[in-house]
């Protein structure tokens, strides 16, 4: 039925499909609803407590006996340099200002965290077949603790450099995540501001270059996307935009109407809210702190900054402070509930991979 088989032998599962773990985004039904469907459903778990972490893995599993996937991000710990959150102060003061907020704060915190033990001791717990990482790995003792227990790990690359690293790493499958892709950028290794390669262009060059399996991701929207990245060797897709519109997505009336509306042209990629580059929707905030150039704290100190902007403007509803992630294809989305758009993708995939069609 599908025209390469390594990916879906190695997770178990019975389509290529991945639905992208997506931070705030992704929820235990959507994933309880893909896994179900035959695809891999994921969780984003990087902005969770432990309690929350071991309560939605253990909500996915009484509802799935079918694999999973647990994501973290695994970034270094952000860099202290007073003279730059004093000049990020400066800059975002006037914004402060226009929505009646109260001085900027001195050094936010915010409620994100990089893949520690006390995760890894959740995980070696819970067992979910598979543990995804974006941001590069952690460190390799807990990449063996996590192999010697049976998971498999996968994570972005977004550059060749970055797949043939993560290959002698040990991982077991690479997500091969292109320009196109909503959310925040997986770049590890190299610049990520002027170097990005778009999905058609990255996923043929990772495939020969690595000897694990391959995830296209970025851009994937449907049907069409999903056997182009089999014509382009590939053996799986990883696809988070298309999933947003589902119900089961945890957003915001605002981003869903976003959704509705999207356009190919309209988002871009900012550090303004996290300190590490996104794709989200273009904005007057976005627009105003990329003028420059100029530094910004390291992920995810810059949150403390920008989320209490973003906040104001969520209640608001206006959407000049809002961090709307999505892809480039998001115009391609379908409100559908997530299994039947499991089901519609599948369906769609393989009649494009048809002889003749
Ligand atoms: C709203 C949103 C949140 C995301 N959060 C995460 C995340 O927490 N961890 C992760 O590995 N990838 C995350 N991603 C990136 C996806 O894994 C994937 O690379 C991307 O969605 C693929 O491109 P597409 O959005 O065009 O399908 C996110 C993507 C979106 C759209």
């Amino acid at each position: 039925m599908w025209p390469r088989r390594d990916l879906i032998d190695l997770l178990g599962i019975e389509h290529p499909i991945v639905q992208a773990p997506m931070g705030g985004e992704s929820t235990p039904e959507m994933a309880i609803a893909v896994s179900n469907a035959g695809g891999l459903g994921g969780l984003g778990c990087s902005f969770m407590s432990l309690d929350e972490l071991r309560a939605k893995a253990e909500a996915i599993r009484a509802g799935t006996n079918r694999p999973f996937n647990l994501n973290f991000f695994a970034h270094p710990e952000p860099r202290e340099y007073a003279e730059l959150d004093a000049a990020t102060r400066a800059r975002v003061a006037p914004f402060y200002a226009e929505l009646g907020l109260e001085s900027v704060p001195e050094r936010g915190v915010a409620a994100v965290d990089t893949f520690t033990e006390a995760k890894l001791s959740v995980l070696l717990d819970i067992r979910p077949r598979v543990t995804s990482f974006h941001f590069g790995l952690p460190p390799r003792p807990m990449v063996e603790a996590l192999h010697d227990a049976g998971n498999l790990i996968l994570c972005s690359a977004t550059t060749v450099a970055e797949a043939r690293f993560l290959a002698e790493a040990g991982v077991d499958a690479i997500i091969a995540q292109g320009w196109e892709a909503g959310g925040h950028r997986g770049t590890f290794e190299t610049s990520f501001e002027d170097f990005g390669v778009g999905t058609l262009a990255l996923v043929p060059q990772v495939v020969d270059a690595v000897d694990v399996p391959v995830i296209a991701a970025g851009g994937i929207a449907d049907g069409r996307g999903i056997a182009a990245a089999f014509a382009l060797g590939a053996s799986g897709v990883q696809m988070g935009t298309a999933f947003l519109s589902c119900p089961e997505a945890n957003i915001g009336d605002d981003h869903r109407a976003a959704l509705r509306q999207a356009r190919d042209d309209e988002t871009r990629l900012t550090r303004a809210f996290s300190g590490r580059p996104a794709r989200a929707q273009n904005s007057r905030y976005i627009e105003a702190m990329a003028e420059d150039r100029a530094a910004l704290p390291d992920f995810p100190t810059m949150y403390g900054f920008s989320d209490p902007l973003r906040e104001v403007s969520e209640k608001r509803g206006d959407s000049d402070f809002q961090f709307l992630l999505y892809g480039q294809a998001a115009a391609l989305n379908r409100d559908l509930p997530a299994a039947e758009l499991m089901e519609r993708l599948i369906d769609e995939a393989q009649r494009a991979l048809k002889p003749g069609s």
